[in-house]
């Protein structure tokens, strides 16, 4: 029996693999991410799960990979440019395969000519319709519509994909690109339609500082004619390298950093060279989990200054934190002590390090507090924790956590990206073993987090089991 299903499941991959070849997808590696994480076969489902045996200290040293939340806006970027770009400190996680398989499914001719390498080249385009298919697995496919717009003048893609952390609007986007003289329309099967015969700048205000609107406002601005001023601008450090990455293609974007963008617009961008900043969340990830396991880590190739509010709350909960030029030592010899974090836009403590500082909590000592200030729902995670022992107790925007003196592990599951980074530091720090289901959401975020924390002294592992999928279950 066992024997046949693993059959059917690998039929039916190798014909989902030749799929994709055969529509010109270009990167085996990663493409494999993508068929594992499809549960498209009948009757079947293919699982991987992160085990982790808990109570070992992190020693050593970790190098961080290019950020997440900055390629995607770059790649989406290239759209742009009518010229070659070589983008550098690209990291191997799945969102990026999945927006580089958008690009090349649109035209893009894209080359992986190095681990942490790829260079694109969108002279031919597709300006079409971007099926809710290729939209639905990332957020950040919603700055297809900026990036398309700012090229061409129209844009017709399906509304975007992404973790699910409560009700996530995009209407500040829309009315960003209707002050730029879009006319934009929604048309069935959840597409949003635009187009303008000219793209003027002119003055917007956000009426809070989101990181996607302002993105998405300087992609559809970089060509309009004369100046757009973005008031109450996001200043995530992802904003910052977006407008360096425009501003090296020939772009005029002044001011990313502060909350107010000015762009004049140009006729033309060009190609460039690029390296994407460092991850601010993966480094913030490692250092929490250092702390956790009163372990003794130094987290490389990191940008000091973005990890500020991660470093102050760190030493707020008594733990040994030594920022050098570009790397971050954390250490912690004791329980971490309790503390309070509201989480809010850059520099505040940022919400995608909400779940992973709530795991450490778990065990501190005394009671800690933390209010969400960005998401209405991202305390889903705290559940899973409550199976590990912990005490968590949420009140809509705010959880309230009573340390314990440790952790159990048992089987838990993955519910976002970030939730999934607080499992396995929750597992890092239990009593037992932890398994973690739905890893396929971690893989969104972290390249090889498993490799990196085994090479860290953690006992840590990923399984591949074949599971029958319940199809009542499914049906929800
Ligand atoms: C981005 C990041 C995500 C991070 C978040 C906050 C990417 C791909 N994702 O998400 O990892 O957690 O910033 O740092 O970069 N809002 C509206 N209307 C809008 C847009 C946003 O009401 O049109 C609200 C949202 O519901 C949320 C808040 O504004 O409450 C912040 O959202 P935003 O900064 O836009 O986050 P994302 O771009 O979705």
């Amino acid at each position: 029996m066992v024997v046949s299903l693993k059959n059917t499941l690998e039929e039916k991959t190798e014909i989902l693999a030749e799929e994709k070849f055969k529509k010109g997808f270009p990167f085996p590696a990663e493409s494999a991410i993508i068929v594992k994480n499809d549960r498209t076969c009948e009757g079947v489902g293919y699982l991987e799960k992160i085990l982790i045996t808990g109570g070992r200290p992190l020693r050593g040293e970790v190098n961080v990979a290019g950020a997440k939340n900055a390629v995607l806006a770059i790649l989406s970027a290239t759209i742009l440019s009518k010229g070659l770009c070589r983008i550098d400190n690209i990291p191997n996680i799945s969102d990026v395969s999945i927006m580089l398989h958008i690009l090349h499914q649109l035209g893009a001719d894209v080359r992986r000519v190095g681990k942490h390498t790829v260079e694109i080249n969108t002279r031919y385009f597709n300006s079409g319709l971007v099926p809710h298919d290729l939209t639905k697995h990332i957020r950040a496919s919603y700055y297809l519509l900026g990036a398309l717009f700012g090229r061409f003048g129209h844009a017709r893609v399906a509304m975007p994909g992404g973790c699910d952390l409560g009700v996530r609007p995009i209407d500040l986007h829309i009315r960003g690109f209707e002050r730029l003289g879009a006319s934009v329309s929604f048309e069935e099967n959840a597409v949003i339609s635009m187009q303008s015969d000219v793209i003027s700048g002119s003055p917007i205000y956000l009426d809070m500082a989101s990181v996607g609107a302002t993105i998405n406002i300087m992609l559809a601005a970089v060509r309009a004619r004369g100046v757009t001023v973005i008031e109450n601008a996001a200043k995530e450090p992802h904003v910052v390298d977006l407008a360096n990455f425009l501003n090296s293609m020939g772009a005029d974007v002044r001011g990313a950093g502060t909350d107010v963008v000015k762009i004049h617009g140009v006729l033309e961008l060009h190609g460039c060279d690029y390296s994407i900043i460092p991850d601010q969340i993966e480094a913030g990830t490692y250092m929490i989990a250092a702390a956790a396991t009163q372990g003794d880590v130094l987290v490389r190739g990191v940008i000091p200054k973005h990890m500020e509010s991660i470093s102050a709350k760190l030493i707020e909960c008594g733990v040994t934190v030594e920022e050098h030029d570009d790397s971050i030592r954390v250490a912690s010899s004791s329980r971490a002590t309790r503390c309070k974090i509201k989480t809010m836009p850059h520099p505040g403590f940022p919400t995608d390090m909400q779940p992973q500082i709530a795991a450490m909590l778990t065990a501190a000592s005394g009671t800690s507090i933390i209010s969400e200030g960005i998401f209405d729902n991202r305390f889903r995670y705290a559940e899973q924790l409550v199976r590990m022992g912990a005490v968590i107790k949420v009140d809509g925007k705010v959880a309230v956590i009573e340390g314990v003196e440790t952790l159990k592990g048992c089987a838990v599951r993955a519910n976002d990206l970030r939730a999934g980074a607080a499992m396995i530091i929750a597992g890092l720090m239990a009593r037992g073993t932890t398994e973690i289901e739905d890893v396929e959401y971690i893989d969104r975020g972290y390249e090889d987090i498993v490799g990196k924390l085994r090479a860290l002294g953690a006992e840590i592992s990923r399984k591949e089991v074949y599971d029958v999928v319940d199809p009542v279950s499914q049906i929800s």
